[in-house]
């Protein structure tokens, strides 16, 4: 039997984006990375939200429940008050991940020390695996670059 297409959505976290005062660059470019590196998925869910813990919390609710194999947030990972990203991951998630955020930073900082400056989270619920990047479209795409050769095996085993 053929086995059932792996489906991701692509969730851009940002008031300036959810504004229209900027271009959604990193979901772009997220996007083209992602289809490039994994052409037999399937890019189902695509959106643009302020940073909003609930609004946040609600969409990545929604796309698990969807069953959303991988979901992968850009932006609102850094310091800034607004940035809660990370936060509201982690309320969603039932397991944490630390080793995909730990090679997403050690594989960054040889790139840039501001690398430290992400507090990016990955982890599981049910069966989809959710992954914050920075928000930069730079920083997403090299972030998704440093893990996704683990992304298959991943969903391997938590589907
Ligand atoms: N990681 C990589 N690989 N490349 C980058 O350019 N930018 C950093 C960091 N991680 C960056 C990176 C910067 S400048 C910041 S402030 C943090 O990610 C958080 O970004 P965010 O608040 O847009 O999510």
């Amino acid at each position: 039997a053929m086995s059932p297409t792996i489906t991701c959505g692509i969730l851009t976290v940002s008031d300036s984006c959810y504004k229209k005062e900027k271009e959604d660059t990193s979901g772009k470019e997220l996007e083209r990375a992602f289809r490039r590196a994994f052409p037999s998925f399937k890019v189902t869910h695509k959106d643009i939200i302020p940073d909003d813990r609930d609004k946040i919390i609600n969409t990545l609710n929604k796309w698990v429940e969807d069953q959303c194999n991988i979901v992968l947030t850009t932006g609102g990972t850094g310091f800034s008050p607004r940035d809660v990203t990370p936060e509201a991951t982690r309320a969603v998630i039932e397991k944490e991940a630390p080793g995909i955020a730990y090679a997403m930073i050690t594989k960054s900082l040889a790139i840039t020390p501001m690398a430290m400056l992400s507090r990016a989270v990955a982890g599981i619920k049910a069966q989809s695996l959710i992954v914050n990047l920075p928000g930069s479209a730079k920083g997403a795409v090299e972030c998704f670059s440093f893990i996704q050769e683990c992304i298959p095996h991943a969903l391997a085993l938590i589907t």
